[in-house]
């Protein structure tokens, strides 16, 4: 058997997490760093879980992979991952691995690894991961572009509705890593309860978020950038008013603000710590002006004539 590589794409959500899970739009964009998977002989069907993993964090993996392996006929390959990304950051790691992954399995298993049926597979494995996610991290790895994605309930294997955004400008993001990050599990797990308690105010707060996910759509599409960051503020207000926010993330938003953001919010899951996004024309000087003050950041660029690639 010839040796396989694949990649699978971080990700960053620009607007709409959390209301994505209700069934509300999102914007997510890849980044251009994440998880490569090899495959090489094997007697077996087989993972080899990345040292950095915790205890917990290999235990799911391998409970994962069994899952997605068992749907291509358990071909013998021995999968290795190499996680470019910090692992539960916000960053889309699990959907990441998932996709690399999956697309490993496909080839080892003579199967052609199309986004479409990548994105299936990384769905089994994404549920391992997540429980009921919202589909819109392994889509947007899966597919590489920046989407406006929703979710929909449909049959097994199809969790979402993907549309690519284009933009006439480059729309680049500074990724910053801030406070100690909470499981999402326990973010949405929260959520939901208060949404079940008081179902009605939720429901106001998800809806202003989707109205403004699909305002910002527009944006994007018309290379407005200042309106889509004044529409990622006002998500930062609406992700605080839900309950998601924490000064350590709060502190990230103001500080990439007062080094000249469009717009800043966090991106993922939210809860004690994790990633912040800062939109910048010019995100070069940010990023180096933060590395020089210790953040973990780098820059991305999600859409847009190509004019940089990812700063590690
Ligand atoms: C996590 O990257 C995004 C959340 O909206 C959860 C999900 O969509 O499944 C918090």
């Amino acid at each position: 058997m010839k040796p396989l590589v694949a990649f699978g794409a971080g990700k960053v959500i620009l607007l709409g997490e959390h209301s994505v899970v209700y069934g509300y739009p999102a914007i997510a964009g890849p980044l251009s760093i994440g998880v490569v998977a090899r495959g090489g002989p094997s007697r077996s069907c087989v993972l080899d879980v990345p040292v950095t993993a915790d205890a917990a964090q290999k235990r799911m993996m391998r409970k994962a992979f069994a899952r997605a392996a068992k749907l291509v006929g358990e071909p013998k390959v021995k999968v290795t991952l190499e996680p470019q990304l910090p692992l539960s950051a916000g960053l889309g790691s699990s959907a990441a691995l998932a996709v690399a992954t999956s697309r490993v399995l496909l080839q080892a298993a003579g199967q052609e690894p199309t986004a479409k049926a990548t994105a299936r597979l990384a769905w089994e494995m994404e549920q391992e991961f997540h429980g009921t996610p919202s589909g819109v991290d392994h889509t947007t790895s899966a597919e590489e572009k920046l989407i406006l994605y929703r979710r929909v309930q449909a049959p097994a294997g199809v969790t979402g509705r993907a549309r690519e955004l284009k933009s006439p400008r480059p729309v680049s993001v500074v990724v910053a890593l801030a406070g100690a990050r909470s499981p999402t599990k326990l973010t949405v797990g929260a959520l939901r309860e208060r949404q079940a308690r008081w179902p009605e105010r939720y429901k106001r707060l998800f809806g202003q978020v989707g109205r403004l996910v699909t305002e910002a759509a527009k944006t994007v599409e018309a290379g407005d950038l200042e309106g889509l960051g004044d529409a990622m503020n006002v998500n930062q207000g609406l992700l605080n008013a839900l309950g998601l926010s924490s000064p350590a993330l709060e502190d990230m938003v103001f500080r990439l603000r007062s080094l000249g953001a469009l717009g800043a919010k966090f991106t993922g899951a939210g809860g004690d710590g994790g990633a912040v996004i800062g939109l910048f024309p010019e995100p070069e000087p940010v990023v180096a002006q933060l590395t020089r003050d210790g953040v973990r950041c780098f820059a991305s660029q999600l859409a847009g004539p190509r004019v940089q690639g990812d700063i590690p």
